[in-house]
């Protein structure tokens, strides 16, 4: 039966792509929007049928799947190769692809033809890329190359250098003033999302208020139009003490490693594998065989 004719047959119609324009409607409608990042075919099959909205392929990837220190050693073929999988994965959410650092720094045209890339040979809806109004510029660009943008504000991880660490952005009157200027320099430029990541409540709320384009909070409080977490979060899955922001919903360390030991005692006291998980000749071929082997057959 080919696809036409279920749905003739009245199947349910699959829920249609979530595109930039479905979140903006959330906002519009105080809907909040949901999403969470994922690296990987299965990751990414998990929460795109749980019904999360937007899947961010984050360079968080350096850190929770590669094992790196932080972002920035990300190559743009590890985002690329993870960008695939995920969008493998993925039937309805909007996926955006992380820029990893260096892949939009150089120069503007470098900057396109790497987004580029995420789009047409990776399958991504969008690309984020991280910094204030310095991005207003190369946001039109990319906009103008029919690339949907998300931006990243506040706490941007790729720039732990020139932050001196990870810290808490927007504290002051002057920071607040800085970091509404940048989201509004921003949506100006055409950002069809801004992520707000590790900034007081106050100021989320208030960049949330001010602005026409969906909040995406991550650090950022309650107030943003939408929350995103890292998936190995929500899981115990860093190997690392968690941010005071994140919430851990499953102990997956845990079950992991439970499963794990389990399979290891199995195997060493030969409960694994068992005659049912084993594969066997056929009537026919058993006979034969102890035709040709009457010795093999008496033991
Ligand atoms: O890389 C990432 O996972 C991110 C999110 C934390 C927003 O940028």
């Amino acid at each position: 039966m080919s696809v036409t004719q279920l749905r003739v047959s009245g199947a349910p119609s699959p829920a249609p792509r979530i595109t930039a324009d479905t979140l903006l409607k959330k906002k519009l409608s105080g809907h909040p929007i949901t999403a969470l990042t994922a690296y990987d075919y299965p990751s990414a099959r998990l929460v795109d049928e749980a019904g999360i909205d937007m899947v961010l392929v984050g360079d968080s990837l350096g850190m929770v799947v590669l094992g790196y220190e932080n972002t920035l050693p990300v190559t743009l073929e590890e985002m690329l190769h993870h960008t695939r999988a995920v969008a493998r994965g993925l039937r309805h959410a909007f996926l955006v692809a992380d820029m990893p650092f260096g892949s939009y720094h150089a120069s503007a045209s470098e900057a396109v033809t790497n987004a580029i890339r995420f789009v047409k040979d990776a399958g991504a809806q969008a690309v984020k890329i991280e910094g204030g109004s310095t991005r207003a510029d190369l946001v039109r660009r990319l906009t103008e190359a029919e690339i949907p943008v998300v931006a990243h504000i506040g706490l941007t991880p790729q720039s732990v250098h020139s932050m001196g660490g990870y810290r808490v952005q927007g504290k002051t009157l002057d920071a607040m003033d800085r970091l509404s200027a940048d989201a509004r320099a921003l949506e100006e430029a055409g950002a069809v999302a801004i992520v707000l990541e590790g900034i007081p409540r106050e100021l989320a709320a208030r960049i949330t208020h001010e602005s026409a384009v969906p909040t995406i909070g991550i650090g950022a409080g309650p107030d943003c139009d939408g929350q995103i977490l890292v998936f190995h979060d929500l899981f115990n899955l860093t190997f690392s003490p968690s941010a005071k922001f994140t919430r851990q919903y499953a102990d997956g360390a845990a079950f992991f490693s439970s499963a794990i030991q389990q399979y290891r005692d199995d195997v060493t006291q030969h409960n694994f594998p068992s005659d049912n998980e084993s594969y066997h000749l056929s009537r026919e071929v058993q006979a034969a065989l102890d035709v040709s082997r009457p010795h093999a057959r008496k033991a």
